[in-house]
């Protein structure tokens, strides 16, 4: 008889310490509202139809996604699973959406053969990712499990804590071109980093530095501190080969326009960047972005209560 189960995840952004994450040092990621549904039928063969993002794939198929798919399934010592997602992010942008993608299908095809277990769900996840990354630090598909705002550290396990905030915040995030591939990312920082030596180290520190001052700006609410952070982690990011003109313009365009601060998100190389701002603020902000043709969202995260 077959068997149906559904799981769903978060898509993230990336606030502070993309890239040195996966050379260890700490990161802050917020997981979106927004992500992605998966509704997984125990059937052969194992198949895999995301409509949003036009994939309609089987298991063995010549294509990353499927590879993916298979490794996820392995992980899992799953083999007859057709799994149907619906994605409200948009694919290949830095929002996590492949450890989204991961999380949910691997959430549907334990919950179709009446299983549940966290371990299994990240484990298969990290297999998935490492199809398209290579070296992945674990941290999307963590935020796609958990949501909310959290600090990472990689690890096995993993030290994650969720942070928080002193007041309400706003982001507006603004996709700015296709995302360029996160494995290629991820290996021309590492070329780099090896490539100045001792400099490479400290540059590494001074990512570490920039989340442990954001820790307390964010418990204090300091938008200010917070933007100038984004600022200088940015800056840090495309002194490393990881921006491109249209992500710098578009930072400058958001600050022009009233943000505390703005930076890349994710790996770079096109994809999306975000920009902190108040409630008021962040509307004009996304306006703005858009008037230049750059499509945008707004972010809102409430302080928890009693922080
Ligand atoms: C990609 O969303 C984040 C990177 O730090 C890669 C990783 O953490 O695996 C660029």
């Amino acid at each position: 008889m077959t068997a149906t189960g559904t799981g769903s995840a978060n898509a993230k952004v990336l606030l502070f310490g993309e890239h040195s994450v996966v050379f260890g040092k700490p990161a802050i990621a917020l997981g979106l509202h927004a992500g992605v549904t998966a509704t997984a039928r125990s059937e052969s063969p194992c198949a895999l139809r995301v409509p949003n993002w036009n994939l309609d794939l089987s298991r063995n198929d010549d294509h990353p996604v499927a590879r993916a798919l298979d490794a996820l399934l392995s992980s899992l010592g799953i083999d007859d699973i057709a799994c149907e997602v619906d994605a409200h992010i948009p694919a290949g942008a830095g929002l996590g959406s492949s450890a989204a993608l991961a999380v949910a299908v691997a959430r549907a095809a334990l919950a179709a053969h009446n299983r549940a277990d966290n371990n299994d769900v990240a484990a298969a996840a990290m297999a998935s990712e490492r199809v398209f990354h290579g070296n992945p630090s674990g941290l999307d598909h963590t935020v796609a499990m958990t949501g909310g705002l959290l600090r990472f550290v990689r690890g096995n396990p993993p030290h994650v804590q969720q942070l928080g905030t002193g007041a309400p915040f706003s982001l507006v995030v603004a996709q700015v071109a296709a995302g360029a591939s996160t494995a290629v990312q991820v290996s021309e920082f590492a070329r780099r980093i090896a490539g100045l030596g001792a400099t490479g180290s400290r540059l590494l520190d001074c990512f570490e530095q920039i989340v442990d001052q954001a820790i307390p700006a964010l418990e204090r609410a300091d938008l200010g501190e917070l933007g100038l952070l984004f600022d200088a982690n940015h800056g840090l990011l495309a002194g490393l080969g990881m921006s491109t003109a249209a992500l710098d313009v578009a930072c400058q365009k958001a600050r022009n326009a009233g943000a505390y601060g703005a930076k890349l998100t994710g790996a770079g190389g096109g994809g999306c960047v975000i920009a902190l701002a108040d409630a008021d603020s962040a509307e004009v902000i996304c306006d703005t972005l858009r008037t230049c043709s750059i499509s945008s969202f707004i972010v809102h995260h409430a302080a928890p209560a009693g922080l």
